[in-house]
């Protein structure tokens, strides 16, 4: 990983214009969990171009958004300066990365999959923090890209995850998600202590 994965997104980054719209299931924990949910500090893990960091940053959160691909980031901090929301984008290599331990109300992960990451958003958030979370499930791989089991949530994976979470919502299935129809697993998630 590393200088490699930066190589590759960087060229994808550059190459892809990238949705501006953010995820659907982002919208939709808001559109029926918004009222419980207050703005406060918040990590989008591998956001791209930014695009649920700058729906956070709408929404008065204050978003600190980390990704390898230094192309990525410029055109997300070009979207949030278009759009005058201040959004903190920092290049890092998750395989390594450091957080705060109980420092963030909101941890995002969407598109993204790295398992070694998932105990290290666990401790950044506060208690009463949320998560919500969304890739690719494994049966994705009968249908196109990805298809490395590596990067596929295994049936129930999530929930495994954040078993001592509230789990506020949860979901695995085929959905309609940047234009395609997708196999995915996605769950919204209280810490509780
Ligand atoms: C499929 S994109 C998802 C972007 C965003 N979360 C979204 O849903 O629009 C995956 C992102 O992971 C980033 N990425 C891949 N490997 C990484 C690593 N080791 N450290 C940090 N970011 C990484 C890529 O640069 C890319 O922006």
């Amino acid at each position: 990983m590393g200088t490699d994965d930066q190589k590759v997104w960087d060229e994808r980054h550059g190459s892809r214009e990238g949705r501006e719209e953010p995820s659907s299931f982002l919208q939709e924990i808001f559109a029926s969990h918004g009222w419980r949910i207050q703005p406060g500090r918040a990590l989008d893990i591998a956001t791209g171009k930014g695009r649920n960091a700058i729906f956070l940053a709408e929404r008065g959160f204050q978003v600190e958004a980390v990704d390898i691909s230094e192309v990525g980031l410029e055109e997300a901090r070009r979207r949030a300066a278009e759009r005058n929301f201040s959004v903190t984008f920092r290049q890092a290599d998750l395989e390594s990365v450091e957080f705060p331990e109980a420092a963030y109300d909101m941890v995002l992960n969407f598109n993204f999959l790295l398992r070694s990451l998932v105990a290290k958003i666990r401790k950044a958030l506060k208690p009463g923090g949320y998560v919500i979370f969304e890739t690719y499930l494994i049966d994705q791989g009968v249908l196109r890209h990805p298809r490395n089991p590596a990067y596929l949530l295994g049936h129930n994976e999530l929930l495994d995850l954040f078993r001592d979470f509230r789990v506020l919502h949860y979901r695995e299935g085929k959905f309609f998600e940047s234009g395609e129809e997708a196999y995915r697993a996605g769950l919204f998630g209280q810490k509780v202590k």
